[in-house]
């Protein structure tokens, strides 16, 4: 730990032991400092603009997440979706009665991107398409929001950040728990030192359903007339017309990513969030297919293992991901990140923290005097009992909290607005997708794989 770790560290420990906590350590209550915080944030990135400030947006993708999207980015103000993109005809009628019959269908996404009253688009189709269609929008000039992870293998990273990088546009990668306050409140607890040196973090997500195991509906109508199948397949392996692969996309490693790719993502994108981390340099899986022998390719049960070295933002820690989608208890999620001194549950919503409620510093010298025997001749200490801190403190978002959906849409409409910047950019977004991405590959090569998180590079030995 450095000094100024060890200086917040102690500063918080004070605080706590002497009852002297402000607000920002009492269960359960938002900060005052907090809601100055983000007022000051939403006054900053400027409120004001115009009806030539309008975002006209376009969604490719309208199924159930590009759904959820294009419904969410909507309620930012100024936000217009003027077009809808998808391959199943079923999904382009629905888009129509859910938001109009002014709204433009196509199967066609070179449509959208040829026009030029579209200023952004938001991509939610299965993992496969994300790269070729987000480099394709940069370079019509469109500012883009694609789903996590950003890309569906370890190569296709670099393609994208030069694709930003060149075309000056706004990318921000649908990890939308980055964006909530419970990730800002866990970041600001661990800088405070409130967990102490963190040393290991582990995630969770457990299921028990077919449709939580991907086990999805597939419509009575699907058919090669409803469903613009080639296009699917265009840049992945040919086969012919199956409407399983398509409605079941993310069992089949051509277009899904696993269940890392699909859940480990979203940890891998908060926890660099509140740790300022760049990623691990280590990566190992294991898992099985145990349950949904449903023809998929990827496993139902995974765990994976990440090394995450010192930098000169964080400690050398260890994290644990786990997927289990035959829990029979019925499934949680969580993300709990393990110091010196405490522990934290991190959701978008609240944040839990646990603490020692004595800390024994094994290097405090009044220890080892305290420790004297009796008779021994030495001096007598006072061991003075202390007022106990809380073991267990609460931090949740006020009620009326729009949510981190609603927060990663407006950080991304504020960036395209003023040319700023977002939370989650192609670099960003590719660090956290790799170690999913090299998950699964450690899992199907059977292999440990190193990673360069700052030169963004497998290290082959
Ligand atoms: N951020 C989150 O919390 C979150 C949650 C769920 C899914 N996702 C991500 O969103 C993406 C979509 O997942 P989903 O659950 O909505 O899948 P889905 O199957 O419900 O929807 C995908 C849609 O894309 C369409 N499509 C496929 N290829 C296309 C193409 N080339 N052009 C236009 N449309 C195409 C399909 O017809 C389908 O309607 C995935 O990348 C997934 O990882 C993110």
């Amino acid at each position: 730990m450095n000094e100024k770790d060890e200086n917040s560290r102690r500063s918080f420990i004070t605080k706590v032991s002497r009852g002297l906590v402000g607000a920002a350590f009492i269960p359960g209550i938002v900060t005052a400092k907090d809601r100055k915080r983000n007022l000051e944030e939403m006054l900053r990135n400027g409120q004001k603009f115009g009806p030539n400030d309008q975002l006209q947006i376009a969604l490719i993708g309208a199924g159930g997440m590009g759904t959820a999207d294009a419904t969410t980015a909507i309620t930012v103000p100024g936000i217009k979706l003027v077009a809808v993109c998808d391959l199943y005809d079923g999904r382009l009628a629905d888009a129509k009665k859910r938001w109009g019959n002014d709204l433009a269908i196509t199967r066609e996404y070179k449509e959208i991107l040829n026009r030029k009253d579209i200023d952004a688009v938001i991509i939610a189709t299965p993992d496969h398409w994300h790269k070729d269609i987000s480099i394709a929008a940069m370079n019509s000039g469109k500012s883009v929001y694609v789903e996590k992870p950003m890309v569906h293998d370890i190569t296709e990273g670099p393609a994208v950040i030069a694709a930003q990088a060149k075309n000056k546009v706004v990318l921000q990668v649908g990890s939308q728990g980055m964006s909530s306050l419970g990730n800002e409140k866990a970041k600001q607890l661990l800088k405070d030192g409130a967990i102490g040196q963190l040393n290991y973090a582990e995630a969770f997500y457990a299921r028990m359903s077919p449709t939580g195991a991907w086990q999805y509906p597939i419509p009575a109508d699907a058919s090669p007339s409803t469903v613009g199948w080639d296009r699917f397949v265009e840049n992945t392996t040919k086969r012919p017309f199956d409407a399983t692969r398509f409605f079941r996309w993310r069992n089949y490693r051509d277009y899904g990513t696993g269940v890392s790719g699909d859940l480990f993502v979203h940890l891998f994108s908060s926890l660099h969030f509140i740790t300022n981390s760049l990623g691990p340099d280590k990566v190992m899986a294991t898992g099985g297919l145990r349950y949904w022998k449903d023809g998929r390719e990827v496993p139902d049960v995974m765990l994976g293992m990440f090394d995450y070295p010192e930098t000169k933002n964080h400690p050398a820690f260890n994290l644990s991901c786990r997927v289990n989608f035959i829990d029979g208890t019925g499934g949680t999620n969580y993300l709990r990140m393990v110091g010196s001194e405490g522990a934290m549950t991190v959701e978008w919503d609240k944040v839990t923290l646990f603490r020692n409620s004595v800390h024994v510093d094994a290097n405090d010298p009044l220890n080892a005097t305290n420790n004297n025997a009796p008779g021994s001749g030495k001096e007598f200490v006072y061991n003075r009992k202390a007022m106990t801190p809380p073991e267990q403190m609460d931090y949740t978002a006020e009620k009326g909290y729009n949510g981190a959906h609603f927060d990663h849409f407006y950080n991304w409409a504020t960036a395209i607005r003023n040319k700023g910047k977002v939370v989650e950019d192609s670099l960003f977004g590719y660090r956290a997708a790799a170690p999913a991405l090299l998950c699964n590959d450690s899992y199907f090569n059977n292999k440990i794989i190193q990673w360069d998180p700052q030169n963004l590079k497998v290290i082959t030995t």
